[in-house]
């Protein structure tokens, strides 16, 4: 009889379920066309709720909610005046980079007003037909910039219009750790075998090369994935853009584009059919696509910050310490 390693027996007692804070990154907002121009509205997500609006020449703006002056919620009530939210408590004015541009009743603006911006708003992008919001927890400008995607930024050349959004209960980070938990491919999701994986991190960029050219993925930060599928002769891609709601739960979303075939060629039947597997919705498949089976793992686990792994195990390890770096302030932290 061994002896017994209580540490280890005893431990599951005390992991969280999501220990990590909302990480850095641009995330996907909505799509463009949700948002009207001078539109308000409120949405709750980076584990806060957020004013979401658009000003007359069409510029997006999210701010945090409570005004600065006497802490109304400029989401219930305020409205967008030209470029501006302006507060229904006392009609404060704001710009969409925080900046107090009026205030209708006061003869001198207060000094620190001309100096610097007093409300806090996210930098907003506007790419892929949807609004990108960068997300920093000590508000610091953007680090990187969002990538050219042809598959939905070439007008003509790529189609397919599929698209899904998913709820799952747990952080971002757990969801991403996914794409290098290689085995977990074969055992959960039934595929043939397992794959060999190919990891390279530069800065906020990680590359993936699964089954030596089968997918090939980029992710930009935690929000933006762009994963290549090559199989029958054609190229299908899918992109994910999860975004944090709160500390345990993520909304995942996806689009799924492929080249513009002609209707009735065996590429599209090919590409519409890699499209399928991706989620796990084609025929006659015996491998599981993510909606039936992560969520399960997902909205259940608990966060093991020191996992037993073994050879056959992916890079989970290098995928955890590139992640590291969108929880600034967290270095020393011994639970992530
Ligand atoms: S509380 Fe917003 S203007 Fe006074
Ligand atoms: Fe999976």
């Amino acid at each position: 009889m061994g002896t017994m390693n209580l540490k280890m027996l005893l431990e599951s007692k005390e992991l969280e379920r999501c220990p990590f804070p909302i990480p850095v990154g641009w995330f996907h907002v909505d799509f463009s066309e949700n948002l009207k121009v001078g539109e308000i509205r409120n949405v709750q997500l980076f584990g806060q709720e957020w004013v979401l609006f658009r000003t007359e020449s069409g510029k997006p703006g999210m701010s945090d909610p409570y005004c600065p002056h006497l802490g109304a919620h400029m989401g219930h009530g305020g409205k967008v005046c030209g470029e501006h939210l302006r507060c229904p408590f006392h009609h404060w004015e704001y710009d969409t980079s925080g900046w107090c541009k009026s205030i209708p009743y006061a003869k001198v603006m207060p000094p620190v007003v001309k100096k610097q911006a007093i409300l806090r708003t996210l930098p907003m992008v506007e790419k892929y037909g949807m609004l990108w919001a960068w997300y920093h927890p000590q508000c610091e400008p953007p680090g990187f910039e969002l990538p050219y995607i042809p598959e939905i930024e070439d007008a003509t050349g790529y189609a397919g219009a599929r698209r899904g959004s998913w709820t799952a209960n747990t952080c971002i980070q757990e969801i991403a750790e996914n794409g290098v938990d290689t085995a977990h491919l074969k055992f959960l999701h039934g595929a043939p075998g397992i794959p060999p994986v190919d990891a390279s991190y530069d800065g906020p960029i990680m590359k993936l090369d699964i089954g030596k050219g089968y997918i090939v993925g980029t992710a930009y930060g935690p929000g933006l994935n762009v994963m290549r599928f090559n199989q029958h002769g054609i190229t299908a891609t899918m992109i994910s853009y999860s975004v944090p709601i709160s500390l345990e739960k993520t909304q995942m979303n996806m689009s799924f584009r492929h080249v513009d075939y002609a209707e009735g060629t065996p590429e599209l039947h090919a590409s519409k059919k890699v499209i399928d597997h991706m989620i796990g919705a084609a025929e006659g498949e015996e491998s599981a696509g993510f909606e039936s089976v992560d969520f399960v793992v997902w909205n259940n686990k608990k966060y093991r910050p020191n996992p037993l792994l073994c050879d056959g195990d992916g890079p989970v390890l290098q995928f955890r310490k590139w992640f590291k770096q969108f929880y600034p302030g967290q270095e020393d932290s011994t639970k992530i």
